[in-house]
């Protein structure tokens, strides 16, 4: 893509150069036609206006064609872009058909005016040719007829029409340049072959389902996952029980990520089983797998829209209420109405007009909406400035009550309460229990709690 923005500067230098050249040629070649024939001059001269009524009535229109294909792509690029860089919240909340539609229906838009952009700019060289083939063609009529009348030399007529040639060459070729401009637009185009990488396979196994009372929500039975060659997760065996909270900790890269995307399924693990509800995940889709999903991550995802829509995005079914109230919930309420505009507000990329707590607590709001069986959150407290934490943990805090969730927390003071306290390292849950009983084991758990504790 890089390469693709490179090609689009590389063309409208040479645009320019383009056009130097060609002004610097034409008016070289008037002097030297001027010191042949001024007649012939006036002749070959009267081809310019035509030109320029071509030029001038071509022109607008296919710029103005130009403009709103460019406006379409726009349109698709800044989709593409926002969901591609989101397409993990895109997936949990299931909207990837949406998403699809909305890109379908740009594209449409895209292709309308892309092809009239480009029928109406093509016509313009043709024309600009007619023209000068005229114009040569009345320049040797009447040179001819001078040559007859001993007006001029044959020779000097001769050099007219190769003047004549080279006059209007780069007229033709300044109006020829808003094509090549376009083509250019064709390198943008390889942004979208990144979407057309496969799918990842989606088969459905027959596996037979657990049956049982007391089940647990999730169970995670003898995984063995790894990303390359080298094994990652190895015979990680975990049961979260329904309506508690599990907090996986652990050093950076010790796989917790990892795990909370094999129970999403964005990864599928080589060995072993995800259960949820007694029924392997592999043998539910992806859709319906993620219904009983939401997820909570460290960067936060709002799209281009209002805070409201935003939140909406949780679940399109949901009444203006149903979206206050989880604004409520989420501890989000109270900020939003002291914004301008409320919840019509819309979260600005640099994020001048809302922090990035307050982010986070959109996108807890999102979540509160969607009302998931099971909650994942992910370092979601990690980027967050001091004075919206405690309202995060508070709002956290709500959305977990009678729901099955899954916490990954750097800092452990915020997992304290955690009914069950897995540790993991290596990709290997090394001990487990709840804060008291890890604590009196004072191992792997004990230490990293004292030595946060020692460095705040
Ligand atoms: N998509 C991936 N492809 C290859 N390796 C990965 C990928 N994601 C993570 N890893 C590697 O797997 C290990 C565990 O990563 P992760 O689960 O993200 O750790 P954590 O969340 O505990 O910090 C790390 O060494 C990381 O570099
Ligand atoms: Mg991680």
């Amino acid at each position: 893509m890089v390469n693709d923005m490179d090609n689009i500067a590389g063309t409208l230098q040479q645009s320019l150069i383009q056009i130097i050249t060609s002004v610097l040629t034409v008016i070289g070649v008037f002097i030297l036609m001027l010191t042949i024939s001024w007649k012939l001059t006036i002749i070959a001269l009267v081809t310019i206006p035509l030109s320029i009524l071509v030029v001038a009535f071509v022109a607008p229109t296919s710029q103005r064609l130009f403009g709103r294909q460019q406006a379409a792509l726009g349109k698709i690029n800044d989709q593409v872009e926002e969901t591609y860089a989101a397409h993990t919240i895109v997936r949990t909340f299931n909207k990837e058909e949406d998403e699809e539609k909305e890109f379908n229906r740009r594209n449409h838009q895209y292709y309308q005016s892309a092809w009239k952009a480009q029928f109406f700019s093509s016509l313009m060289m043709p024309m600009m040719i007619f023209i000068r083939n005229v114009g040569y063609l009345v320049v040797a009529v009447v040179g001819a007829i001078q040559v007859i009348h001993g007006q001029i030399t044959l020779g000097n007529v001769q050099a007219f029409l190769q003047y004549t040639n080279q006059f209007s060459q780069p007229i033709a070729q300044i109006a020829n340049l808003s094509n090549t401009i376009q083509q250019t637009i064709a390198s943008a185009e390889r942004i979208f072959e990144v979407l057309d990488e496969p799918e990842m396979d989606d088969k459905i196994k027959e596996t037979p389902v657990l049956a049982g009372k007391n089940l647990p929500k999730v169970e995670f039975k003898d995984i063995q996952f790894s990303y390359t060659d080298e094994p990652l997760i190895q015979d990680f065996n975990l049961k979260a029980p329904r309506d508690k909270m599990v907090a996986i900790v652990g050093p950076t890269s010790a796989g917790k990520t990892t795990i909370i995307n094999l129970l999403e399924r964005f990864y599928d693990p080589q060995g072993g089983h995800v259960y949820l509800d007694g029924q392997d995940i592999g043998s539910m889709t992806r859709d319906d797998l993620r219904k009983h999903i939401a997820i909570v991550l460290q960067d936060t995802w709002l799209f281009t829209g209002t805070i409201f829509e935003n939140i909406k995005y949780g679940n399109e079914n949901a009444s203006d209420e149903e979206v206050y109230h989880a604004a409520k919930m989420a501890r989000a309420d109270a900020f939003i109405r002291e914004l301008p505009d409320g919840y019509q507000t819309v979260p600005d990329e640099s994020a001048s007009n809302i922090s990035q707590g307050q982010r986070q607590l959109l996108t807890i709001a999102r979540a509160f909406l969607a009302d998931p069986e099971i909650l994942i959150l992910d370092e979601a407290t990690s980027s967050v400035d001091t004075r919206t934490e405690v309202l995060i943990q508070e709002a956290m805090n709500a959305l977990q009550q009678e729901r099955t969730s899954f916490v990954v927390a750097h800092r452990l003071s915020t997992i304290r309460k955690a009914d069950q306290i897995v540790v993991v390292n290596h990709g290997k849950i090394i001990e487990t229990g709840n804060h008291e009983s890890l604590m009196n084991q004072k191992g792997f758990y004990a230490a990293l709690y004292n030595s946060q504790f020692a460095g705040n």
